[in-house]
Order: C-alpha cells, then sequence, then structure tokens
C-alpha cells in the first residue's frame, strides 16, 4: 500500500494537484490519499474561549497538537476546501474509502511541518503544486516546494503543475 500525502494549501493549483493524484491512483487499490494542510498557530491570547475549548477538545485524540491553538475561522476554510477536494476525487470515482484529511497548527516553517508528518506517519510519497497561494509570480517554484524537493528523505515528491 502506497500512502501520498497531499499538501494543500487552499490554492486553485492545490485541487489541480488533487485532481492529478486521484487520476492517477483511480482504480488502483494499493493507494491511499491524505490530504494535509498546515494552518497558522496563534497564541492562546488571541482566541475567544470558545475558540480555545474547541481545539482542546481535540488534544486528546491529536496529542501531537496538543497545547497549541488556532483559528476557528482557519480551521472551517480548511475544512471547507478538504470538502471541495475530496467532492473532486468522487468526480473522478477515487473511493471515498481511500481518502482522509487532516490539517495542524504550525508555528515555524510550513515545508518542515510537511516532511515531519510524512515522516511521523510513515508516507512514501508527498505531492505539491508548483505554485501556491501566493500571487508573486516572479519564481518559478513556490518556496514550500523547493524546500521540500531539497530536504525530502527516503521520499518520493511529486511536483505537479
Ligand atoms: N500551508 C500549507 N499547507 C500545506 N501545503 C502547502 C501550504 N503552503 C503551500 N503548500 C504546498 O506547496 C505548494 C506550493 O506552494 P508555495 O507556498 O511553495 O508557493 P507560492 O504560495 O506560490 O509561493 P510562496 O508561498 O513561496 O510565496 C502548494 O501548491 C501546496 O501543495
Ligand atoms: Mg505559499
Amino acid at each position: 500500500m502506497h500512502k501520498i500525502l497531499v499538501a494543500v494549501d487552499l490554492s486553485t493549483h492545490s485541487l489541480k494537484t488533487v485532481e492529478y493524484v486521484g487520476k492517477i491512483v483511480v482504480g488502483s487499490k494499493e493507494f491511499k490519499i491524505e490530504l494535509f494542510s498546515v494552518i497558522k498557530e496563534v497564541s492562546r491570547q488571541l482566541i475567544s474561549k470558545e475558540e480555545a475549548r474547541r481545539a482542546e477538545s481535540i488534544f486528546e485524540e491529536r496529542p501531537e497538537i496538543a497545547g497549541r491553538y488556532w483559528r476557528r475561522k482557519d480551521e472551517d476554510e480548511v475544512l471547507k476546501f478538504f470538502h471541495q477536494c475530496i467532492k473532486a476525487l468522487a468526480e473522478l470515482e477515487v473511493d471515498r474509502g481511500l481518502i482522509k484529511a487532516s490539517f495542524v497548527p504550525w508555528k515555524g516553517d510550513i515545508a518542515t511541518a510537511i516532511l515531519e508528518e510524512a515522516k511521523r506517519r510513515g508516507f512514501g510519497t508527498v505531492a505539491l503544486g508548483r505554485r501556491g497561494l501566493s500571487v508573486v509570480e516572479e519564481f518559478f517554484i513556490g518556496s514550500v516546494s523547493k524546500k521540500v524537493v531539497k530536504e525530502a528523505q527516503d521520499l518520493t515528491v511529486w511536483v505537479v503543475g
């Protein structure tokens, strides 16, 4: 079984990447896909009590993010995007049972978060878009993709686009 971590950032490049991966794996029982997004970690003081409580309610089932906080709005946006991606995969007839989605709140460098997740959870392949949300088009490849390609060890990296 190949596990593919598809890093997504709410951009159309990301959606295209998800569709590309879907087209490749459709019909195969040898692949599993996980959509993965890194969202902004914020200090507890910056969010409402309800937001903090909401974050704390999932610490038990997700111990690796215990003690980290994020905005509910950022979570809602990412969940909505996951939903959009899953719909696109369903249209390609990718088996729903082979798709998962998760996010992590993270303070530092996004590429490091992606690589750590891949390592921690034993993914053999990471897929990313060549570009992401940034409108600055002066570089051929975004900084996150570039860093993942450069630093990936024991990992296959697909850069789509
Ligand atoms: N926050 C994130 N969470 C998960 N994956 C991400 C995130 N940000 C970027 N990526 C992945 O990296 C790909 C390329 O995005 P990247 O951020 O490198 O380019 P960019 O936004 O065009 O430029 P830059 O951010 O360097 O100004 C995206 O298509 C996505 O696959
Ligand atoms: Mg970016």
